[in-house]
């Protein structure tokens, strides 16, 4: 029994000599395997006369090669985070990866400034309480002019440029026409809906004009309707006053409204609102040409035609509507003087909007 014991000791001080001089890990497998391998050993082998002994010395032969396992084992683990190390080191001083330089930048995108500011017009009415709705580019003639109060031969229908599908017609044979104005989806929201109506229509337009600085065949409008019992050309102004001052106003700027007379064969009165140049603080630029003052939008009292048209009662209600230009509005924000820069995508442009 003492000579198994001593055999175990000397196994123990040879086998951590030992651990501590591997030179890599194939050769730390090869280590485990001859001391604590199952069959061949040198451990296992010592064990082999266990069963000649008594319970006593086997108890405490048996603590001392469990010992020495743990002892081989962790020297085996000790070793192997040293080779780790080592070898880490070799790489990364071999790679030499500079950490100090610059990554790859990662282009983030953002908004279209014409998407970006009609939901910022569309989100002040949204927060008055007013619902969003939408309708077809494409439009029967009756939505776009008849039942908006252009009969046939109306001299406004002119002033449209309209794009006409001549190969599409609606019901009446009329052809159908890329939409002039979002105002025909005041006729297709009262068609379907009682009032109390609360809208903002956003959208695209279409006029076949001559292109230029403020002009392009295809621009934006958020449209706006109200019909309800006690309307009145007072809940109008409030409401477009306080869409001004939310849009423009903030941080000290102070933006004051004035409302024009102004024709539309769909509302009577007709009123065009103008707010005060907040570029120059009124005191004249290229961008009011000297008023002080800019145009925003048209307005008014839906007219009572309107209302019949779209199977409203004019005796029981009353409404008001408006329509806003996205475009003008986003050239006034962001101070832009030439519209086609919308439409280009240049990238120098866009990104100061990102
Ligand atoms: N639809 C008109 C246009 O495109 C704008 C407009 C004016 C809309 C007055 C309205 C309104 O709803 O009441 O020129």
């Amino acid at each position: 029994m003492s000579t198994l014991l001593e055999q175990i000791d000397a196994l123990t001080s040879e086998s951590l000599a030992e651990a501590s001089a591997l030179a890599d890990v194939e050769a730390l497998d090869v280590y485990r395997l001859k001391y604590l391998g199952r069959k061949e050993g040198l451990l296992s082998r010592i064990l082999m006369s266990l069963p000649r002994l008594t319970g006593d010395e086997k108890r405490e032969v048996g603590k001392r090669a469990n010992a020495l396992k743990v002892a081989i084992e962790s020297a085996v683990a000790r070793r192997r985070q040293v080779l780790d190390d080592v070898r880490i080191n070799a790489e990364l001083s071999q790679s030499k990866i500079d950490l100090t330089l610059p990554g790859t930048p990662v282009v983030r995108g953002g908004l279209h400034p014409l998407t970006r500011v009609m939901e910022e017009i569309t989100d002040v009415f949204i927060r008055l309480g007013f619902s969003v709705a939408e309708g077809p580019e494409v439009e029967t003639d009756d939505n776009n002019f008849t039942s908006l109060n252009h009969p046939p031969d109306h001299p406004a229908r002119d002033s449209h440029d309209t794009f006409y599908l001549k190969e599409f017609t609606d019901g009446a044979g009329r052809p159908l026409l890329l939409r002039t104005h979002t105002s025909p989806v005041q006729i297709r929201y009262m068609r379907t809906h009682t009032p109390p109506v609360y809208i903002v229509a956003p959208g695209r337009v279409f006029r076949h004009e001559n292109v230029d600085a403020t002009h392009s065949y295809v621009f934006h409008q958020v449209e706006g309707l109200a019909v309800d019992t006690d309307i009145s050309v007072a809940d109008l102004k409030g409401v477009l006053t306080l869409f001004a001052e939310r849009l423009f106003g903030g941080q000290g700027t102070v933006v004051k409204t004035r409302f024009r007379p102004s024709f539309f064969p769909f509302v009577e009165p007709g009123l065009e609102m103008d707010i005060s140049c907040t570029l120059c603080g009124q005191k004249g630029c290229r961008v009011c040409k000297g008023t002080g003052w800019v145009e925003m939008l048209g307005s008014g009292l839906v007219h009572p035609n309107v209302l019949r048209a779209a199977g409203c009662d004019p005796e029981k209600y009353s409404g008001w509507a408006f329509g806003i230009g996205v475009e003008r509005v986003a050239m006034f924000k962001y101070g832009v003087d030439d519209m086609r820069l919308f439409y280009e995508n240049d990238i120098r442009f866009l990104e100061n909007f990102a």
